[in-house]
């Protein structure tokens, strides 16, 4: 029997399908740095409460730190009965030290305890992962930065609309990034609150000190009701939604990518692509795809989740337990999606002759209305103007930019020698000098921003 499950007032034992049913240490192992780091500050709490001499605390510090040194080095057993990774943890340090161990739980309940694991285990894992994105923001700026003189086709609605650099497009991918990572940074400090010392859900009988438990353990703050604390996953929901976003924008450049590279614009790396068991010719964006993909699974977890806890009552109950394999495929995915981004990026080529090649001098339509605009045209006059223009090439079967000059004072007599002028990718792009726009300037700017928004994640 387990070490709760079979206490005191239970007579027959658990069925074994039910014991299967119940567990969940093959999933919440993984918080067993976090359960030892809070059991060693409730020791520690619990000398001020006088539940725990000085000695008493050490025998029990040290014991736990046995275990620690068993989880670590892979030689805890876990043994039948041990219901998930608070009751393992705790038969293992009672086997160690004896009858003291059983003071440990005093006042405390495995209702507060996965609560504080929990919250400690994400906080850790959106620390890590804001490294991550430190990272791919870095080596995407670096990016950009080394492909800043590369002009390509930008598109709306898939149609080719108006030239820009190929780095404006990188860091219009990067720039969704940035928030997720700000995102992230506010979302901490819901999560990083100590629950502690709620105990079951009324609150903790002995005095036990909240704040200390709260700063022992790097939390930021105590939670403000004992109800609440024990039943709140709000910090989980906020992950896997958090991470709903990051996989959208993962998503939409990895389409963004794999429609470049059937343009033969970019060059995805062979060491994030795959071959075709049947057709030898073939090699597939695979890792793009799957980039693409992990999106729906992301929302599914999150909306899943929420569906969880909708119609809950107070404070805990075993659906809860449902919260943890959610969170750990959230973080394991985003974790594996942003080392793929980052190497994705670090790694695929832009080809700049092929996307040049994707302009055409109807993309300069635009600037030829806004050459008139320069010569006091009302825009709407232009717009109409600089359209008879596309229809009379078309017409004609020749690009825009054949039209002679003859050609064009017949649409519209303000046409000058100087409208020739316009037919130059280069110069379209670097007018584009607004704040966020595609100019060289603009782009170095936006580089620049990302990079110390980065550096100081
Ligand atoms: N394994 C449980 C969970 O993950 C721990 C809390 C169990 N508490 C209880 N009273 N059954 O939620």
């Amino acid at each position: 029997g387990s070490l709760f499950g079979a206490g005191g007032r239970f007579s027959g034992g658990t069925d074994p399908i039910m014991e299967k049913f119940n567990e969940s240490l093959s999933f919440d192992k993984r918080m067993w740095a976090q359960d030892i780091r809070g059991s060693i500050a409730y020791a520690k709490a619990n000398i001020k409460t006088g539940i725990l001499t000085q000695e008493e605390a050490d025998q029990i510090v040290a014991g736990l730190e046995q275990v620690h040194q068993e989880w670590a080095n892979g030689t805890f057993e876990a043994k039948p009965g041990d219901e998930d990774i608070h009751t393992a943890n705790e038969r293992r340090l009672t086997e160690l030290i004896g009858p003291l161990g059983g003071k440990l739980h005093t006042g405390r309940s495995r209702n507060d305890q996965v609560a504080t694991d929990t919250r400690l285990w994400t906080v850790d894992a959106e620390k890590d992962i804001l490294k991550d994105l430190k990272e791919l923001l870095l080596v995407g700026a670096q990016v950009a930065r080394e492909n800043v003189d590369i002009l390509m086709a930008g598109y709306t609605h898939l149609q080719p609309a108006q030239p820009i650099r190929y780095s404006h497009w990188l860091c219009s991918h990067l720039a969704p990034l940035v928030r997720d990572a700000q995102r992230l940074q506010e979302i901490i400090p819901r999560a990083n609150q100590c629950p502690l010392g709620s105990g079951a859900l009324a609150g903790n009988a002995f005095g036990v000190d909240r704040e200390f438990l709260a700063e022992e353990l790097g939390f930021g703050a105590v939670t403000s009701n004992s109800l609440d604390s024990v039943c709140d996953r709000d910090f989980v929901v906020e992950f896997l939604f958090w991470s709903t976003m990051l996989h959208t924008h993962f998503s939409q450049f990895a389409e963004d990518v794999i429609i470049t590279n059937l343009l033969r614009g970019v060059e995805i790396s062979d060491a994030y692509a795959t071959g075709s068991s049947l057709m030898p010719q073939k090699k597939n964006p695979d890792a793009l795809e799957l980039l693409r993909g992990k999106a729906g699974v992301a929302l599914g977890r999150a909306v899943g989740l929420a569906a969880t806890l909708k119609g809950l009552p107070r404070a805990y109950n075993k659906d809860l337990q449902e919260d943890k394999v959610p969170l750990f495929q959230a973080v394991d995915t985003v974790k594996d999606c942003i080392a793929i981004a980052t190497g994705v990026i670090a790694t695929m080529k832009p080809n700049p002759d092929m996307l040049m090649k994707a302009l055409c001098p109807e993309m300069l339509a635009t600037d030829l209305a806004d050459y008139l605009v320069r010569k006091g045209v009302p825009f709407r006059e232009t717009h109409h103007i600089s359209g008879a223009c596309v229809r009379l090439a078309e017409e004609q079967k020749i690009s825009l930019d054949s039209l002679t000059l003859e050609q064009l004072q017949a649409i519209d007599a303000r046409f000058e020698e100087d409208v020739m002028k316009v037919w130059d990718y280069e110069m379209s792009v670097e007018r584009k000098s607004s704040t966020g726009g595609t100019s060289k300037d603009s782009v170095l700017k936006q580089i620049d921003d990302i990079v110390s928004f980065a550096e100081k994640l």
